[in-house]
């Protein structure tokens, strides 16, 4: 047979999906598993989007759409990022793609050269890593461990930009810690990162509607305007939405950027489907009651699963402010045995939480943090509290 290419070697399929794939397999097979795993939310969007698309469906052209998107939904977009507080923005700075990860992916197509380097903070999201390697970059990362509550300090990140990365990725709230960068912390950065001008700066920022606590989402820009120049900020559907299959993501920066992305569509998807258009286009300008609501509701279930798990004796997790993670420190069961199986490191406890337990989560080390083990709390709600629970017992039955 001939060869793949080279750059296949460094690819990876992505862990949170493999875990997913497990956990799916194993409740097919009769066994009760809660799943903790993959970040879905368990909500619908709400009537209007589905109005929208049934309307849409009667005057369906069925022709090819705009490689950049098209004008009602970079105008909900646009309209959007106004409630942010990103004005002065136009049709010409935006572009769509198949979800965050394909704007993430041309983004990274679109800035690396082979051999640049991306700098981010650990704990990353896992594609960010698997989409840096596939491109042949060079990862830079920036570790940010529990004990400063898995944030990059302003000193941390002017280290780091000495080196003049081509990009500098950042991602607030986190995926998969859950945590939110406050206004003065933002500010900060953006002090920093004004020092630099060879870095662009990506702003994954597509948890920004689920922050809790009242601290709101900030964004670099804010502060330092000049920024703008360089800052690309990127928005998705899936998650605030509840609309994760239907795939639409979107980005906003400089024009250049942004006709960049539109290129690389234009050469592989073309256009996402207009029904999928419809619908995000339905849901960033309809009404907002449904992702209101869940904020609401992730806030209440992050008190659950927070004061479960700093209940436990050794294990330490940092308060979430935002999406619905949680990471907390279980290094503590490193070097015991549950039944007699001896527990290593994360990958064991994460397999014998599955075996033993029934639940499903990621381990830390799928994100560069082996010390810890991601909780996704978007499950269903009858779930949640079984499912801590399991969690807690499987901890204090550690010899
Ligand atoms: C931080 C972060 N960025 C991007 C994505 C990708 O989102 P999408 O479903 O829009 O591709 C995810 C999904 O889990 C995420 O957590």
């Amino acid at each position: 047979m001939p060869k793949l290419a080279q750059r296949m070697s460094r690819a990876k399929p992505s862990a949170i999906m493999q875990i997913a794939q497990k956990a799916r397999q194993l409740k097919a097979e009769g066994r009760d598993i809660i799943s903790f795993s993959i970040g879905v939310p368990n909500f619908l969007p709400g009537p209007h989007v589905y109005q929208a698309v049934r309307e849409w469906l009667d005057r369906d052209s069925g022709s090819y759409g705009s490689n950049r998107g098209g004008k009602p939904l970079l105008d909900a977009f646009l309209h959007s990022m106004k409630g942010l507080g990103l004005d002065g923005y136009g049709i010409e700075n935006c572009a769509v793609a198949v979800g965050a990860k394909h704007i993430l992916y041309n983004l990274a197509e679109a800035l690396l050269d082979e051999g640049d380097e991306i700098a981010f903070p650990t704990p990353y999201w896992t594609s960010y890593l698997d989409i840096a390697e596939i491109l042949g970059a060079r990862v830079r990362l920036l570790p940010c461990p529990p004990e400063q509550n898995y944030k990059l300090t302003p000193a941390q990140l002017d280290q780091a930009l000495a080196s003049k990365p081509r990009i500098f990725l950042f991602n607030n709230p986190s995926n998969p810690t859950g945590m939110v960068y406050t206004r003065d912390e933002i500010a900060a950065l953006a002090d920093v990162l004004v020092k630099h001008p060879d870095t662009w700066v990506i702003n994954d920022d597509i948890y920004n509607r689920m922050i809790f606590d009242g601290v709101g989402y900030h964004n670099f820009v804010h502060f330092r305007p000049e920024l703008r120049e360089r800052m690309i900020f990127v928005d998705s559907l899936s998650k605030t939405y509840g609309m994760p299959g239907w795939r639409v993501g979107l980005m906003a920066g400089p024009k250049a950027v942004a006709d960049a992305v539109v290129v690389l569509n234009s050469n592989h998807i073309t256009n996402i489907p207009e029904v999928a258009e419809v619908a995000a286009a339905a849901a960033l300008s309809g009404p907002q009651d449904v992702p209101e609501e869940k904020c609401a509701e992730f806030a209440r279930r992050r008190d659950i699963v927070v004061d479960i798990l700093n209940g436990i004796p050794g294990v330490e997790c940092p308060r979430p402010q935002g999406a619905f993670y949680a990471f907390p420190d279980i290094s503590c069961a490193f070097g015991k045995r549950h039944g007699d199986r001896l527990i290593e490191n994360d990958v064991d406890v994460c397999t014998a939480l599955m075996e033993a337990k029934g639940v499903a989560c990621v381990p830390g080390s799928a994100f560069g943090e082996p010390r810890g083990l991601r909780i996704s709390y978007s499950c269903k709600p009858e779930e949640l509290e079984p499912g801590m629970n399991r969690i807690r017992d499987f901890f204090s039955e550690l010899t």
